[in-house]
């Protein structure tokens, strides 16, 4: 398969970016989109062209570094994949393809495709832990009863892998799926209720800070999420946060 590139290309955080087009060819339609771009960047190697810098690391969905924006979308096209689980049989022979990074003033761009995404470290740093008695003299894991279906949401939520999707999917550049997701996942069992008011006020705090905006319900951020993370959990944090900013006045 042989395909036209239009790619974002910036020097520098500082630096005024552009699309750069070139011409990739020879693609299995087995190959991995983020396969597809070590192709590319081969070929601009031996033309003596700056390789395109874009982030990477599991290559198989599960540490969330792969983040771009394909033709208009989050990851690309299709649904509950990360671009390094995209194949280029997803697209025709002979199309052209654009890909630019996330967009958002609190994901700055590094260089070319890579984004600094720091502020949802920073998120996380503000209350996405939980304090747990590390001396040895623990009680047994399965003595602290979970329900069902709150052990269910609470693995749902944990499945976010702070790609940032939705941040770069959301008009308003919101953080709510990510942060909510995270809150979720510890506030829903027992061992993360012990710090749960002061966690959603500090997370979402740091939210704020760091630039995002806000959520007004569109929803386009569950759509994109490849990994299927519900709104319900924006609504979750929502509450939560209403009754810990009621409690801690
Ligand atoms: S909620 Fe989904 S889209 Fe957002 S960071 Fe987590 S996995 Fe990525
Ligand atoms: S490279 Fe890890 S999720 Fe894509």
């Amino acid at each position: 398969m042989n395909f036209t590139i239009n790619v974002w290309r910036q020097n520098g955080p500082k630096e005024k970016g552009g699309i750069a087009t070139y011409k990739v060819s020879n693609i299995s339609d087995d190959m991995s989109f983020l396969e597809m771009i070590d192709v590319l960047n081969e070929q601009l190697i031996i033309q003596d062209i700056d390789p395109v810098v874009f982030d990477h690391d599991c290559r198989e969905g599960i540490c969330g570094m792969c983040s771009m924006f394909i033709n208009g979308e989050a990851h690309g096209p299709g649904r509950g994949v990360t671009t390094c689980q995209l194949h280029m049989r997803e697209f025709k022979d002979g199309d052209t393809i654009t890909i630019e990074p996330f967009r958002a003033k609190a994901f700055p761009v590094i260089k070319d495709l890579m984004v600094d995404r720091g502020s949802f470290d920073r998120i996380i740093q503000a209350g996405g832990y939980v304090s747990v008695n590390t001396s040895g003299n623990l009680p047994d894991a399965n003595a602290t009863p979970i329900e069902k279906q709150d052990a269910d949401a609470a693995f749902d939520s944990a499945t976010c892998i702070g790609c940032g999707a939705c941040v770069a999917t959301c008009k308003n550049a919101s953080a709510m799926l990510f942060t909510s997701a995270k809150v979720s996942q510890l506030s829903l069992l027992p061992q993360g209720k012990i710090e749960a008011s002061e966690r959603v006020m500090n997370m979402v705090k740091q939210m704020d800070l760091e630039g995002f905006g806000n959520c007004t319900n569109t929803g386009a951020c569950e759509v994109e999420c490849p990994k299927g993370i519900s709104i319900e959990n924006i609504a979750r944090m929502n509450r939560e946060y209403l009754s810990a900013s009621i409690t801690s006045k």
